[in-house]
């Protein structure tokens, strides 16, 4: 038996859902569980490395990460609790389609959170990786890259077909 996976619509700009301060998930159930299988599901089709749930339209507090040759990170109530460092990066948003913006980012951070389990984790990442968690956590406060943005020549449109990673 088992549930099949399914993809989801990834919610984009300006739907109101991806501005909205997500609530906490207090009760790990099948519906959550479920979500998250979708959520999983919905990155890798939409050839994502990270994918928080207001983006599928659920504004819970969770967030997948799968970083190229990484097993998949599930993250339940994600909290910064520690940063170091600020880079500039390139980055874009699977619910920003076809833009890309440069901001700043930690260079290192570090994370609290539950697993799927509900167990509570604590998580370091640098690089991509703390880019990746910032912008998941970001996303769930109802913030996106696009207001990190420090002015008009720091967005701009994709060509087609260049390829992005999208978080
Ligand atoms: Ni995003």
């Amino acid at each position: 038996m088992g549930c099949k996976m399914a993809v989801r619509g990834i919610r984009v700009l300006p739907d109101p859902v991806l501005r909205q301060k997500a609530k906490k998930v207090t009760i790990i159930d099948r519906s959550v569980q479920r979500l998250i299988d979708d959520m999983i599901e919905t990155m890798r089709a939409a050839s994502g490395v990270g994918l928080a749930a207001p983006q599928v339209g659920t504004p819970l507090r969770i967030a997948v990460i799968e970083m190229p040759g990484s097993e998949v990170m599930v993250l339940i109530n994600p909290e910064i609790v520690k940063r170091q460092g600020e880079r500039l990066v390139q980055e874009g948003c699977l619910s920003i389609p076809g833009y890309q913006g440069e901001i700043k980012r930690s260079v290192w951070i570090k994370v609290k959170a539950q697993d799927r389990q509900g167990r509570n984790i604590r998580l370091k990442g640098e690089e991509l990786l703390a880019q990746a968690l910032e912008h998941e956590i970001d996303h769930i406060n109802g913030v996106l890259y696009v207001d990190r943005v420090e002015g008009p020549d720091k967005l701009w449109k994709l060509v087609p077909e260049s390829g992005q990673e999208g978080l």
